[in-house]
């Protein structure tokens, strides 16, 4: 018999319901899990969609990434900064949840909160759900990223440009099953507490000029635990129920971005998690069946900040433009980004690994004023075009890109609520892409508010 995978192969197996006493019968996949991620190097406007789909959902989750990532939402007027809350926060009607995948630094958490809630967001404490699995970041982790940057830099001639949030060292921590999570804080706070010390030693014996308070640490981290605990549930069960009862809508905000993942990104000028599309599930305990719309989400032009190859680059006016024009300085660390051409390599290559269903093409607004525009649409290396997106940095550095030229449309598009309002050659120019990468686009973003976005259909 041929194997296949679909979910209503399963329904005339005439299963019961499953024998571990979780009442549903084995054809009922459940609720679909709706996912935004980004398509490049991050900062793609991945807030700005999320909080779009949020007004409709019941649920929205983090599931990788700590307070690396910068989420800007504008609604009313009014900016909002989010780092390691879910942007559908601001939804009164919406549970956000902070998953498994995740490492909170508990410090920055109510510091985000606390912040938010003077510009106005109520209520988020009781709106906000965290997964017991979820791993700790501490802030000696913090004070280890930035020796970590000091060291490479000083070995190798460069560093890669991290948030110093310390999530590097607290994946690692993960990774060498020596991380501290929030069941762990929450539990024997004795047993915490030496395990807490037992990693201090660790990193300490590592770096012998790290110094850390532990027991005023540990007095804090018991206080942050207190007012974390009526927020903590089992994230699976959680999940589990979410998928499984009413029908519900349920988000997953991706944090970083495809060529930011630590497995298919510029490695080593990465981030420490799974930015694509299998950390919503590792993240949050979510079955891949589950898994329904994947929205990338791409600018209309290039940013990276930090360190590592960038082949559209422009290092030049086009570059300067984009970075005023686009405002493109970095949420969480206020380092200037690095601006060029929108390159299609890329946003293919990260299709191939997350199966967008459809794109939200941000920042359409910012080309506005240019003569003309390119698309990398290939790379070649030894005056040949390669197929794939090569692993190595040092090739990535040597390739020559393909560029597709469009003459600029020169009109203020900030007004466009329709398809119909933007001028013939933005059109142009999007279906270019859409065509290019071979999926629809849904959205495109005409500015920073919620209403400048053209949805397609
Ligand atoms: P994220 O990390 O992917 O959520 O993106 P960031 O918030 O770090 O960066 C995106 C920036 O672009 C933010 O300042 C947004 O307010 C802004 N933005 C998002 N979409 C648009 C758009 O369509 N046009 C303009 N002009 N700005 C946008
Ligand atoms: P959002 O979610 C842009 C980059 C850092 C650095 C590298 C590793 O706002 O798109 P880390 O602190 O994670 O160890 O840094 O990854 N980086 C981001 N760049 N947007 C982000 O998040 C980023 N998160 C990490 O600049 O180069
Ligand atoms: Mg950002």
């Amino acid at each position: 018999m041929a194997l296949s995978w679909s979910a209503k192969e399963h329904k005339n197996t005439n299963q019961p319901a499953v024998a571990t006493g979780l009442k549903r019968p084995r054809n009922d996949v459940g609720n679909k899990v709706a996912v935004v991620l980004g398509a490049q190097w991050g900062d793609e406007g991945k807030g700005k969609v999320v909080d779009l789909l949020a007004t409709q959902a019941d649920v929205v989750c983090r599931c990788q990434g700590g307070n690396n990532a910068g989420h800007t939402v504008v609604v009313d007027g009014k900016e909002y900064d989010f780092h390691l809350l879910p942007s559908g926060i601001i939804n009164p009607k919406s549970i956000s949840l902070i998953g498994n995948g995740v490492v909170i630094h508990l410090p920055g958490l109510f510091e985000e909160g606390d912040k938010n809630e003077k510009k106005g967001l109520k209520g988020w404490e009781k709106r906000l759900i965290v997964s017991d699995r979820a791993h700790l970041v501490f802030d000696f982790h913090q004070v280890v990223d930035g020796l970590q940057e000091t060291e490479r830099q000083a070995q190798e001639g460069k560093n890669i440009g991290t948030t110093k949030k310390g999530i590097g060292p607290a994946y690692s921590s993960k990774a060498s099953r020596t991380g501290l999570r929030v069941c762990d804080l929450l539990g024997d706070i004795k047993d915490f507490s030496s395990k807490f010390k037992n990693l201090v030693r660790q990193y300490q014996s590592m770096y012998p000029s790290l110094t850390v308070d532990v027991e005023d640490q540990l007095k804090k981290l018991k206080e942050y635990g207190e007012r974390l605990r009526p927020m903590v549930r089992d994230g699976v069960y959680y999940m589990y129920e979410a998928l499984h009862g009413s029908p519900k809508k349920i988000l997953v905000e991706g944090a970083n971005a495809a060529l930011l993942d630590i497995d298919f990104g510029t490695y080593p000028f990465v981030t420490s998690s799974n930015c694509t599309v299998g950390g919503a599930c590792t993240g949050l305990g979510i079955p891949p069946l589950n898994i329904g719309d994947v929205f990338g989400v791409a600018k209309a032009y290039t940013t990276r900040v930090g360190i590592g190859a960038f082949p559209t680059e422009q290092l030049n006016a086009v570059g300067e433009l984009l970075q005023t024009r686009g405002h493109e300085v970095g949420v969480t660390t206020g380092r200037k980004r690095r601006c060029g051409w929108l390159d299609l390599v890329i946003v293919r290559y990260a299709h191939m690994i997350n199966g967008f269903t459809a794109i939200a093409l941000t920042k359409l607004d910012i080309l506005d004023v240019l003569e003309e525009i390119k698309v990398g649409i290939a790379y070649k290396l030894h005056g040949k075009r390669i197929p794939h997106f090569p692993a190595n940095m040092d090739v990535l550095q040597k390739v020559e890109v393909e560029y597709e030229t469009f003459p600029g449309w020169k009109t203020d598009t900030s007004a466009a609520r329709k398809w119909g309002d933007l001028p013939v050659k933005a059109q142009n120019y999007i279906r270019f892409i859409e065509n290019h990468i071979g999926v629809p686009i849904k959205w495109v973003g005409v500015g920073k508010s919620r209403e400048c976005m053209i949805q397609m259909f």
